[in-house]
């Protein structure tokens, strides 16, 4: 038998129910306030001159990614393809190239008003392997080497001309210790391997902007090294518009103070600075992990090693909010220095951190979730801008 509920309890029990009516639209409305405006942070720093961009996969440009169209159209204005303009993608045999994905990818940029970058020409790793044996089987020639380069980049550049405001003509060419790395470019062709891949570029799309593209670019030695280039490139007269520091970045690594000294000694060469691959690894790394993004670099996954499956804690989504606003808070110092900034990814969901180095993670590494929504921190980051 129900007891009768006195006057008072009924008041009570509706005094009660209002209030959590109350909280509850407070935290809606405040979660709603929390999350960025779609395309707020590409229009102020537009403002700035700076395009804000993201390197993006097939799947996502077939529109296969459930709402990831919607949120790259509007909140990039510029885009890579993250892996099928790659010469082993695009160049897989001698005289035969795949121009599917890339043409897909370009034809998405070109009907959604997106600048189009080139990603990536000359490059040690993903590279067309058959390039470095002859017929028999030897490793190729100099000569033979330096024309199948050039025609690479001429094929592929005049393929886009006027399609692609810029390339990554050569990535990672130089060592954290400031040496040039060795690979088949440098040891068939020999260390002018750099300076004729520009050569090549410039002469086949002369509209074309060109860059050099690294990652760990706050190591001095390496900034010493890059910088050695380009006052050698401007002595020659070769065209190099801008230097992407890839800022494949830790919430150890790398030291802001260096980073920040990288950015200001390229843009003090007159050149360009652009952010090209950023991304925050807030996954535990294997232990001596030197903040590298060799993507060759692998490692066994640990349950250890994965500690965010279910999301961040409270204390590391604080970390992820102070880490994006120190590097973001340098890229407004000096925002008239730079012209490009771009994310390694769209969103969590696909970013390569969720398999690198080690397979089968769940990594939290860019502003859009996994249901490609903008991250709160995006906000205070517009504030730098403003
Ligand atoms: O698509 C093929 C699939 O058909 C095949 O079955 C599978 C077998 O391994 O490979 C798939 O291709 C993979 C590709 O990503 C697309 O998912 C390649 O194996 C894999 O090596 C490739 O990894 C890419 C990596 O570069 C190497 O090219 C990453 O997605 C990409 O994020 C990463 O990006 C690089 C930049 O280009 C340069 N700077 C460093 C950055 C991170 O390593």
């Amino acid at each position: 038998m129900p007891v009768p509920l006195s006057i008072n309890m009924k008041k009570y029990l509706i005094i009660i129910s209002l209030l959590a009516m109350t909280l509850s639209m407070q935290a809606k409305s405040k979660k709603k306030s929390d999350t960025p405006a779609p395309g707020a942070l590409k229009e102020v720093l537009v403002k700035n001159g700076i395009l804000l961009g993201a390197a993006i996969n097939q799947w996502e440009v077939a529109g296969e990614v459930p709402g990831a169209v919607p949120a790259i159209v509007a909140n990039f204005n510029s885009a890579e393809a993250e892996n099928c303009m790659k010469a082993e993608v695009i160049h897989p045999k001698e005289g035969v190239y795949d121009w599917k994905l890339a043409d897909e990818f370009i034809d998405f940029c070109q009907r959604n008003n997106i600048t189009a970058i080139g990603h990536c020409l000359v490059w040690h790793s993903q590279p067309a392997k058959w390039m470095f044996k002859d017929k028999n089987g030897e490793p190729a020639s100099r000569p033979l080497l330096i024309e199948r380069m050039k025609e690479h980049i001429f094929t592929v550049m005049q393929r886009y001309k006027g399609k692609v405001k810029g390339w990554d003509v050569v990535n990672e060419a130089i060592l954290d210790d400031g040496t040039l790395r060795v690979s088949p470019w440098s040891e068939l062709i020999g260390p002018d391997w750099i300076e004729l891949a520009f050569r090549f570029a410039h002469e086949a799309d002369p509209d074309a902007e060109l860059y050099i593209n690294d990652f760990s670019m706050a190591k001095p030695a390496k900034r010493e090294a890059y910088l050695r280039l380009i006052r050698d490139f401007q002595q020659k007269g070769i065209r190099i518009d801008a230097i992407g520091m890839q800022s494949h970045n830790g919430v150890d690594y790398p030291d802001v103070v260096e980073y920040e000294k990288t950015l200001e000694a390229y843009a003090a060469t007159g050149l360009k600075v652009m952010m090209t691959e950023l991304d925050l690894n807030m996954l535990p790394n294997p232990k001596d992990w030197d903040g590298s993004a060799e993507v060759n670099k692998k490692a066994a996954y640990e349950e250890a090693m994965n500690p965010y499956k279910k999301g961040l804690t409270l204390e590391a989504q604080k970390i992820f909010n102070d880490r994006y606003l120190a590097f973001f808070g340098i890229y407004a110092r000096h925002k008239e220095s730079i012209s490009r900034i771009n994310f390694w990814g769209a969103s969590d969901l696909n970013s390569w951190l969720n398999n690198w180095p080690i397979k089968g993670r769940t990594s939290y590494p860019l502003i859009l979730d996994r249901q490609y929504k903008l991250k709160p921190v995006v906000n205070d980051i517009i504030k730098l801008f403003e």
